[in-house]
């Protein structure tokens, strides 16, 4: 018994000398002095291309898993807000959703890496702001389209301490990749397989990064599991453009995994009824050559990412080997996720259903819960914020995302008043990428809001055809039952426990707000719409002492016509023009 005691207190004075020993050990730079790294934490982000969440693809990944899922906290509710690449990219990097950089496309002239530069971002996105608070920078794999072998150093992209980029016409070309090491002429690397150049180049970055004295923020981008894209110039333009798309391609050494496995037919997996909205209603069935191929480029999908699953590994082994896997934060996910044969589409992405906007996020690092799921909503838009909240860099004011809390207690801290919903949006066109079906649909510009609260779980979108969509997804999460497409439909139906009507006129109103937000009104929406500060979630809106203000007093969202780009003039009444903001056509606050 006292010898208990007296261990016991033994055991915590040790203990305290330990709490104390570490922080200023760390202060004085001691603790790992061969290492010169202080105390702020490095970051290693890997970011892969196209990677689904509903594909179940997750599940082929032991190694993620081990390192990743069962070490971290996953975010199973964590949604991009532009489903394609290039846009979804740009927003990563700023913080800014696509009405605000005005990156909407992966193409000239609405995007694509000569936009970004137009735009004004080379300067002014996370690795320049990393840089310019003393953290090195480095990059390796795809960082957006149509960043070329022509284009590369006009000018090249700001702020790397060292980068070896993915270049077009080659960049989904598994085996005939064209990477450009900083300062240096575009190399081929014809034959070998792209994955495993990313992960050498990512290992060399490692060591440099270990060897300086500053903090670091590493970049690994492979583009599986993308599909293989031969073309034969980097100008998607150019009228005599060879352009060929085809399965993903895996290393050798994976090509014979997962014979039997086929997309998941879920009750959205090629219906007997179109589903859906616009020209998807238009879709014809898919016959059974058509979805034999698609399930052979599942099968592809899953193989090609056996060499990001290997890649994650080799990441982590390195961290261990130079003992900094503790001071180091790993982030693992994907630009934007993908469908196959869901409301009969043809493999690809760009749409705002659930496969496509739903991606994964998954988190490992010092304090952050181990072998954790939330489902706190979170978006791309959030994830700048959160590295500048996780290396100690002040926020931005005009960041549109705000801070993924990471830790347990931050997490549960969140879920009573964070924000439930995340703002989508597109423009242009989306395009099928397997043998079948290689039409681009034009006007598949629309903007949606995803919201998760208290007795409701929704997806509503406006067309800019003006059709409009409901979803209550956890009464249909296939997402075959739109609430909108009869407008009797919506005089009869309840939805979180209320008519559809008073809680569409909630959601269009937010969404009103929120299609031309910026900085704080795109973090504070509501309050935008309740100065007052006393609403807060869908839920306080809801109350019928707002009735007359949702359902009257609003203005509705609207396009005045299908337009391929964000032109103003195509986009209808909005909230804010020229930092001024308006409410029934006349202005009723001055937002700074
Ligand atoms: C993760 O949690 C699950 C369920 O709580 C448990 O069965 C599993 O053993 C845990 N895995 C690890 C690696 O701790
Ligand atoms: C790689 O690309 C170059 C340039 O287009 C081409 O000449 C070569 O044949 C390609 N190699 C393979 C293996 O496809
Ligand atoms: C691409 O291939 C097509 C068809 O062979 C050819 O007409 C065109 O000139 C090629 N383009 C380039 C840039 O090589
Ligand atoms: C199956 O559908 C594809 C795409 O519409 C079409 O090209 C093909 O001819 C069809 N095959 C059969 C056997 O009907
Ligand atoms: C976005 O860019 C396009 C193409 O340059 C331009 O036509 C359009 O006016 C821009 N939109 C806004 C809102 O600035």
């Amino acid at each position: 018994m006292l010898y208990a005691f007296v261990a016991a207190l033994f055991a915590s004075a040790i203990g305290s000398l330990r709490g104390f020993e570490t922080p200023i050990q760390e202060l004085l730079g001691l603790k790992n002095p061969e290492q010169g790294h202080g105390r702020r934490p490095n970051i290693v982000f890997v970011l892969t291309d196209d990677q689904d969440v509903h594909l179940s693809s997750l599940d082929y990944m032991p190694l993620v898993k081990k390192h990743l899922l069962d070490q971290g906290t996953y975010f199973s509710k964590h949604y991009c807000t532009t489903a394609v690449c290039c846009p979804s990219r740009v927003t990563l990097w700023t913080g800014k959703a696509a009405h605000n950089t005005n990156i909407t496309d992966v193409n000239p002239p609405y995007g694509g890496y000569p936009k970004f530069v137009v735009q004004g971002f080379n300067g002014k996105y996370l690795p320049v702001w990393l840089q310019d608070s003393g953290y090195n920078t480095y990059y390796t794999g795809k960082l957006f389209n149509v960043h070329t072998v022509e284009n590369y150093n006009s000018p090249a992209p700001a702020g790397f301490t060292d980068s070896d980029f993915l270049l077009d016409p080659f960049t989904y070309n598994y085996l005939n990749s064209t990477f450009q090491r900083k300062g240096e002429a575009p190399r081929s690397y014809e034959g070998h397989y792209s994955t495993d150049v990313v992960t050498e180049k990512a290992y060399g970055f490692l060591d440099d990064a270990v060897k300086s004295e500053k903090p670091f923020f590493l970049t690994v981008a492979p583009i599986a599991p993308h599909v293989n894209i031969y073309m034969n110039s980097s100008d998607v333009h150019d009228p005599n453009i060879v352009f060929k798309f085809d399965a993903p391609v895996s290393a050798q050494r994976h090509q014979h995994l997962f014979e039997d496995e086929k997309v998941p037919r879920t009750k959205n997996f090629n219906p007997d009824q179109p589903s859906g909205a616009n020209w998807l209603l238009k879709l014809p069935q898919q016959n059974t050559t058509n979805m034999d191929y698609n399930d052979h480029l599942y099968r592809q999908r899953l193989r090609s990412l056996q060499a990001v699953d290997e890649l994650v590994d080799r990441i982590f082994r390195r961290l261990e080997t130079y003992g900094i896997l503790d001071k180091t934060y790993i982030f693992y996910s994907s630009d934007n996720g993908y469908h196959i044969g869901q409301h009969r589409l043809q493999p690809g992405k760009s749409c705002g259903y659930e496969e496509d906007i739903n991606v994964p996020l998954i988190v490992r690092g010092p304090g952050v819960a181990k072998n954790y799921t939330t489902s706190i909503v979170t978006s791309h838009t959030d994830l700048a914020p959160t590295f500048f909240d996780l290396l100690g860099i002040p926020q931005r004011e005009d960041f549109d995302g705000s801070t993924i809390p990471v830790t347990n207690a931050a997490i549960e801290a969140a879920k009573a008043k964070r924000r439930e919903h995340v703002n989508v949006e597109y423009w242009g066109f989306a395009g099928g990428e397997g043998k079948f079906d290689g039409t681009l649909h034009e006007h598949n510009t629309y903007k949606a809001i995803r919201i998760i609260g208290p007795g409701y779980n929704l997806y509503y979108s406006v067309w800019c055809n003006n059709e409009h969509e409901l979803y209550n997804m956890d009464l249909d999460p296939d997402q075959l039952k739109n609430l909108l497409s009869r407008p009797q439909v919506a005089e009869v139906s309840n939805v979180a426990g209320l008519p559809i009507r008073k809680v569409v006129a909630r959601l269009d109103a937010l969404l009103f707000v929120l299609k031309s937000c910026k900085g704080r009104t795109c973090r504070e929406a509501w309050q935008i719409l309740h100065p007052d500060g006393d609403v807060l979630t869908l839920e306080d809106a809801l109350e019928p002492r707002f009735d007359h203000f949702y359902e009257v007093d609003q203005k509705r969202v609207k396009y005045n016509f299908c337009s391929n780009g964000y032109l103003v003039d195509a986009e209808g009444p909005m909230w804010e023009k020229e930092g001024v903001i308006f409410r029934d056509g006349l202005m009723w606050h001055e937002w700074v």
